[in-house]
C-alpha cells in the first residue's frame, strides 16, 4: 500500500496513517498512562473508530492526525497533526499530539508539533492554530508554550461523563512564535534597516552633543539587534 508523506522535520516524518498502523496506534490509545488526559484507555472498537475518523479527515479535509515516524528506524511512534475542533463554540484548526510512552521526553512531540504549525501556516495558509488542552496536562501545555502559543480562554468539555476544564491556546501567523513574515518581506525589511544603519554609522559623531551621541549609539545597537533577528528568521545564523 502506498503511503502519503505529509511533512518532515529533522528527526521525524509525518505521514498519513493506514489500516496497517492499527497495532502501533493501539499501543498508544490503549495505554492507561498515556490516556490520562482522556479519562482512560480506549477499547479496540474505540481505537478502530479513531483511526477511521483520521482516514475520513484525510479525504474530507485534506489533513488529520498523522503518523509520527522516527526516520532512524522507520517506526511509527506517535501521532501528531491538524484537525477541526470546537473551542468553546468556535470551529478552530487544532494541533494535536500523542506519543507512545517509550518515546516521551526526547523533544519529539515539540518537534512534530512545530512541523504541523509551519504546515498549517505555509501549506494550508491558516492565520491561527490552536491547542485545546485539559488543565491538568502540564506536558501538553508546555509544548503549546514551546510553539509560541498564548492562552486565549478556558471552557469545560464534557467527555466520558466527566466535566473537564480545558485551556485554549493559540498562535497567530504574524506574531512572535508564528511563521512571521514571508521571505520577501524579510529581505525588504533587512535592506531598509541595513541602509539606515550605514547612514547612522556615517554620521559625524564629533558634531553631535552628548545626548544626541547616546541616542545615535542606541539606535545603531537597536538596528543591529533587528538585523540579527531577521537573519535568524531567514536561517542565515543558527537559532
Ligand atoms: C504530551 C506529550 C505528547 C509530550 O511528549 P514528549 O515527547 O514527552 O514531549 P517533548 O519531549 O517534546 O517535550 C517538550 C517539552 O514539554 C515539556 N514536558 C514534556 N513532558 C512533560 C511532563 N511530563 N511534565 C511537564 N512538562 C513536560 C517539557 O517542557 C519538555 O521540554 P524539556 O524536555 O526540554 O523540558 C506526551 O506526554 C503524550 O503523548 N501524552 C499523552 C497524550 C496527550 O496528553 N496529548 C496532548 C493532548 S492535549
Amino acid at each position: 500500500m502506498s503511503v502519503k508523506n505529509v511533512l518532515e522535520t529533522e528527526r521525524l516524518t509525518l505521514r498519513e496513517m493506514t489500516i496497517e498502523d492499527l497495532p502501533a496506534l493501539s499501543d498508544i490509545l490503549q495505554d492507561e498512562q498515556t490516556m490520562y488526559a482522556y479519562e482512560g484507555a480506549m477499547s479496540d472498537a474505540e481505537t478502530q473508530e479513531w483511526l477511521e475518523r483520521q482516514l475520513w479527515r484525510y479525504k474530507e479535509d485534506g489533513f488529520g492526525l498523522w503518523a509520527v515516524v522516527l526516520k532512524e528506524t522507520g517506526k511509527m511512534m506517535g501521532q501528531c497533526g491538524l484537525s477541526w475542533q470546537n473551542a468553546d463554540g468556535k470551529r478552530v484548526l487544532e494541533i494535536g499530539y500523542l506519543l507512545n510512552r517509550a518515546y516521551w521526553h526526547k523533544g519529539y512531540a515539540a518537534e512534530a508539533a512545530e512541523g504541523c504549525k509551519l504546515y498549517a501556516f505555509e501549506a494550508l495558509n491558516a492565520d491561527e492554530v490552536y491547542s485545546i488542552i485539559r488543565d491538568t496536562n502540564t506536558a501538553s501545555m508546555n509544548i503549546a508554550i514551546r510553539m509560541g502559543m498564548t492562552i486565549r480562554g478556558r471552557f469545560v468539555k464534557h467527555y466520558r461523563g466527566v466535566d473537564m476544564p480545558h485551556v485554549i491556546f493559540s498562535v497567530r501567523k504574524n506574531e512572535r512564535g508564528g511563521v512571521g513574515f514571508s521571505q520577501s518581506e524579510l529581505s525588504e525589511a533587512h535592506r531598509a534597516l541595513l541602509s539606515t544603519l550605514h547612514k547612522c554609522e556615517k554620521m559625524d559623531v564629533e558634531k553631535l552633543g552628548k545626548s544626541q551621541r547616546t541616542l545615535l549609539e542606541r539606535r545603531i545597537a537597536a538596528l543591529k539587534v533587528s538585523l540579527a533577528l531577521i537573519e535568524k528568521e531567514q536561517g542565515r545564523i543558527p537559532k
